[in-house]
């Protein structure tokens, strides 16, 4: 008898325990924000900062990512299992990396000749004031100054805007 009873709780600990864990699946199945991510699963073993490490140590070839050194491609590498992330999270992060060196290729091209490095630009002469990136010593609000500043599109005057609010001291870690 008692141990009747003892079976019946094994049980419906284990029915619990599942609905538990599907749960906390269907919580990993949200598209991810690729900063906390980064932060939560990858910072303890490389920089803090996604825009470093991925500069520092990965580069595109043709439409990959791959290691700057090892030649690895980074798809293929999360997708093995390394950082242990979830199949959604792979594609988040491989999303959001790329995305950081597609927007330093733009800059490179279109804004190095003039400005030297995107940082130096950031951190040199600009700050984001009431949330505003803005230039530090001219007051001038980049994000307008952009619309025709530089030969881009808007979609590019974002991407670049972002990258420079990323990169100016005055933005919380990435
Ligand atoms: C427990 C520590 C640890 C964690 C957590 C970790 N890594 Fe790594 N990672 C390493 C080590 C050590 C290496 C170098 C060894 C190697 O190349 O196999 C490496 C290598 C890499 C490389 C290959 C670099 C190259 O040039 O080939 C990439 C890309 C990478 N990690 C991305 C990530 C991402 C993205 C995350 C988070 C999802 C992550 N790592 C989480 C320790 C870690
Ligand atoms: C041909 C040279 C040239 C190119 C190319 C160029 N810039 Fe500039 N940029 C300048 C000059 C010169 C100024 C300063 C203008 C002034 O103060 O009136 C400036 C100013 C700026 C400022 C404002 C700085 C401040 O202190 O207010 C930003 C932001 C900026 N550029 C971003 C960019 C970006 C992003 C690109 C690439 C899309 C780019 N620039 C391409 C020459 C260039």
């Amino acid at each position: 008898m008692k141990s009747r009873i003892l079976s019946r709780c094994l049980v419906t600990a284990l029915v619990l325990l599942s609905l538990v864990n599907s749960a906390s699946q269907a919580v990993a199945a949200e598209p991810a924000d690729p900063h906390k991510l980064f932060e939560q699963r990858c910072a303890a073993c490389h920089d803090p900062h996604a825009g470093i490490f991925v500069r520092d140590s990965q580069e595109r070839r043709k439409d990959a990512v791959v290691g700057r050194k090892s030649g690895r491609e980074l798809r293929a590498f999360l997708v093995e299992g390394h950082g242990r992330l979830a199949p959604l999270e792979v594609d988040v992060m491989v999303q959001h990396l790329t995305s950081i060196l597609a927007a330093d290729g733009l800059f490179r091209d279109r804004c190095l000749i003039c400005h030297g490095r995107a940082v130096e630009l950031a951190r040199g002469k600009l700050i984001i004031r009431q949330g505003r990136l803005v230039g530090r010593y001219t007051g001038r609000d980049v994000e307008s100054f952009l619309k025709t500043h530089g030969r881009i599109d808007d979609t590019q005057a974002e991407t670049l805007l972002r990258v420079l609010a990323r990169q100016s001291s005055s933005y919380p870690a990435e």
